[in-house]
């Protein structure tokens, strides 16, 4: 039976990979993006994703990112499943003690508080039988030096993941999260793009144990797991999938 899937970011990277996997299956898919031009790029490159519903809203956005979730509760009564996944591009890089404080508010506010608000929203709209996938990161399991505030964000995303997927379970919810390690997206792209350094990417390939980034649809895989049958005795974990990266 088609289920009804949010994915938060999903017109690019990993979002758009999720999208695409979850369509895949059959399931009834709603994302959404802060530009529009964006998605209907990617459709343009993917006319399956055209099956999707995209919204454009902006979660940083107190308003926006309620009215998101009455959209979805007018539109479709209830979510079976959801995933957090939106964040831009770290606002807050370089040490710790020299990083703008407006933009370390920035890096906590994107990738904690949004999520955790879309967390209750999602537990809200859901009942026995519906799965909850945070995308967390390698870096909310050991310290990331020069993106301090972006790891710590996702350690208390961690945190949240755990202590929230026991209140659901009692009501049969399962909340897990997802870390991927390096997984070539757009982020990276404009790392690259913005470093004048073209050889990036292989000089961090150097890195993963595995030799290489992650593809946006191998982080979706473990995503959509998570979310089936299959996984239905899986409560509160932290799949890590990132080539080896947290195993040095
Ligand atoms: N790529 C990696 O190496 C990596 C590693 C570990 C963890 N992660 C995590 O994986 C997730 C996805 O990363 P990614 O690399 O796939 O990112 P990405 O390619 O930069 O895509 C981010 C998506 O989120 C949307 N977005 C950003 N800010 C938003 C906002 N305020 N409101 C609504 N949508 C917003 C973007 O669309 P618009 O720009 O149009 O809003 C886009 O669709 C993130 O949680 C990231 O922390 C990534």
């Amino acid at each position: 039976m088609s289920r009804i899937v949010l994915v938060t970011g999903g017109s690019r990277g990993i979002g758009r990979a999720t999208v695409k996997t979850f369509l895949e299956l059959g399931d009834q898919v709603v994302t959404c993006g802060r530009n529009l031009s964006t998605w209907q790029k990617a459709v343009e490159q993917d006319a399956e994703l055209a099956a999707a519903e995209f919204l454009t809203v902006d979660l940083s956005e107190q308003r926006e990112l309620d009215e998101l979730f009455s959209q979805i509760q007018n539109r479709f009564g209830q979510l079976d499943v959801a995933v957090n996944n939106a964040s831009p591009a770290n606002p807050a890089t370089g040490q710790y003690a020299s990083v703008d404080t407006p933009a370390l508010a920035e890096s906590l506010m994107a990738d904690f508080w949004i999520p955790a608000q879309c967390l209750k929203h999602e537990l809200n709209l859901m009942r026995a039988g519906g799965s909850i996938v945070n995308i967390s990161s390698v870096n909310g399991l050991r310290p990331t030096p020069n993106a301090a505030m972006y790891s710590a964000a996702k350690h208390a995303l961690e945190g949240l993941t755990r202590s929230v997927a026991l209140e659901a379970i009692q009501d049969g919810i399962r909340v897990n999260a997802v870390a991927p390690g390096l997984t070539w997206t757009t982020r990276w792209q404009l790392r690259a793009d913005q470093s004048g350094n073209p050889d990036l990417r292989s000089e961090m390939n150097g890195i993963v144990p595995a030799g290489r980034f992650a593809e946006p649809a191998e982080i979706a895989s473990a995503i959509v797991f998570l979310c089936s049958e299959r996984a239905q005795y899986i409560v509160g974990h932290t799949l890590v999938i990132d080539g080896g990266v947290s195993l040095k």
